[in-house]
């Protein structure tokens, strides 16, 4: 991959179902991640879309009694406007009922056969559908007469039928060198550590083909065979970037993957099968896998089986796109999970959006305009409650980069909000109105100091919230192309005259 290119991939979505938040988390993490790249002058490759294959979308067409592509049509399309209602900055969305894709899953197939690693056993054991897992027995109790898995909660059924089987216990060994060797390959650390406990308890050979269902894609030279559904969907991430060809520009410019978000459940696919698989067929394995908690709804996972979902879409209707973002991105502790509700979404937006940054807007802009005919200047000399208000503003933006690189929204956030919270106090000890006719030259440094100010928070958070942001930063006269992280290297954002534009409220408070 070139350098300062970024690869950054969100799980594909089972369109089994309608999104909910959990989704839409996941979604909006790494959209927030890809913006951030982009403004960090980045050259950004972005995909999101559909895992389409497998029993358990055969199970839910067959519901909806309809034929399995019909019914992924119609509900990959769901996920399509979702990723546009959530605001999402995807380069590609991509269907793994895309010709693209099985030419991308035959080769990696075929590499697999060649180097050795495939191998036709029986598969005897659990399976879940609604996880698409195998588990070993160790894993599952009985609950009510079911067999429940202890890892996912999901009911699992006996499976007994011919199978291919990749040889994952020959990979045990170079699985843990290489997380050894890429010491943030997993992320958080917590992660890290339960993958490496799970792989050095042993791993076991992996099922890669079932025989008792037809909708998936076939074994080459072997149609009984249907490709286990993992395999087949961990392979977006090469298809979309046009693999086989591994001279094509997409694939030379972004592969390996800068990072995977997913959610904690499908770690084990992730961290454990992906590298391995990869490894196998003398691919180099992504840089990192991230792996985010869950979006709770009182104590449980969020999910449609369970019955406690909350509709993003009527979320984002009532409140708005960015206040969802925001809310999201700042509430959950990106590697634990977090709980959500209405009244917490409420008391954020008033909070952080409208009390703190959209007040500190809105007060500058209107004294500017009611003021300064729209115009501030400055002459650089600051006193000394402006130099301290630089250099506190240098400390909290000093570890921002880290911060994102590491998928650290959380500080990133809490720096960002605080450097809100700094400038309005700014201006209420400085106190610009009364310098009105006292001393203009004072008044303006001030309201140039904090015109700058707000137009790095602008751009600091327009990864979260880029609807607002952009209100923001258009009505300073920035361009587009001048919307980026070049200041925190010193660059300047302004010259020492500006001219503004009225700006519209940013985000109404909730009564
Ligand atoms: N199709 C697989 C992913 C294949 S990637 C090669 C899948 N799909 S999913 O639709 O079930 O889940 C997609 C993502 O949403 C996963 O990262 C999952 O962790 C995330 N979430 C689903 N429910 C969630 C919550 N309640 N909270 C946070 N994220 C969770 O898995």
């Amino acid at each position: 991959m070139k350098k300062n290119n970024f690869y950054i991939t969100t799980p594909i979505y089972y369109p089994s179902g309608q999104p909910h938040m959990g989704h839409a988390y996941s979604s909006i993490f790494a959209d927030t991640f890809a913006r951030f790249m982009r403004i960090d002058n980045y050259k950004v490759h972005f995909l999101t879309g559909t895992d389409e294959h497998g029993l358990k979308i055969q199970k839910a067409a067959e519901k909806a009694n309809e034929e399995p592509l019909e019914y992924c049509n119609k509900i990959s399309k769901v996920f399509k406007d979702l990723s546009i209602k959530l605001n999402l900055s995807n380069d590609d969305f991509i269907r793994t009922t895309e010709k693209r894709h099985y030419e991308s899953v035959y080769d990696l197939w075929n590499k697999l056969v060649k180097s050795g690693d495939i191998y036709l056993s029986k598969y005897k054991g659990w399976y879940s559908v609604s996880d698409e897992a195998y588990y070993n027995n160790d894993e599952i109790v009985e609950k009510n007469g079911k067999y429940i898995s202890t890892f996912s909660g999901s009911q699992v059924e006996w499976v007994e039928e011919d199978s291919f089987f990749f040889k994952l216990s020959a990979w045990e060994k170079k699985l843990l060198e290489f997380y050894e060797n890429n010491k943030k390959f997993i992320l958080p650390i917590s992660r890290r550590n339960e993958v490496i406990n799970f792989v050095k308890s042993g791993l076991k050979d992996l099922s890669v083909s079932r025989t008792s269902f037809s909708w998936g894609i076939k074994v080459p030279k072997n149609d009984k065979h249907v490709i286990y559904v993992w395999l087949d969907a961990l392979t977006n991430y090469l298809s979309a970037l046009n693999y086989p060809n591994t001279k094509d520009k997409l694939y030379k410019d972004f592969w390996p993957a800068s990072v995977h978000i997913i959610g904690k459940d499908i770690l084990r696919f992730h961290a454990i099968y992906w590298p391995a698989f990869l490894l196998a067929a003398g691919i180099e394995p992504p840089q990192r896998i991230f792996g985010h908690g869950w979006i709770l709804s009182g104590d449980e996972k969020m999910s449609k089986s369970k019955g406690n979902i909350l509709n993003p879409i009527e979320i984002v209707d009532v409140y708005g796109i960015d206040q969802l973002r925001y809310y999201l991105m700042k509430e959950v502790s990106h590697g634990s999970d977090g709980s959500i509700s209405l009244k917490n979404l409420e008391n954020c937006i008033n909070s952080d959006l409208a009390n703190n940054f959209g007040n500190l807007c809105q007060r500058v802009f209107s004294f500017i305009n009611n003021n300064c005919n729209n115009k501030v200047s400055t002459n650089n000399k600051f006193s000394k409650n402006d130099q301290n208000f630089i250099n506190e503003t240098k400390v909290l933006t000093k570890d921002l980069r880290t911060n994102m690189r590491d998928q650290d929204l959380n500080n990133y956030i809490k720096s960002v909000i605080k450097l809100s919270f700094l400038t309005n106090k700014y201006i209420n000890d400085e106190e610009p109105w009364k310098l009105k006719n006292s001393d203009q030259d004072k008044m303006n440094n001030i309201l140039h100091l904090s015109i700058v100010q707000i137009a790095k928070i602008s751009i600091l958070l327009s990864p979260i919230i880029p609807i607002s942001s952009n209100k923001v930063l258009n009505a300073l006269n920035i361009e587009a192309e001048d919307r980026n992280l070049d200041f925190l290297d010193g660059k300047k954002i302004f010259k020492d005259k500006i001219l503004i534009n009225n700006l519209e409220i940013l985000f109404k408070k909730i009564q």
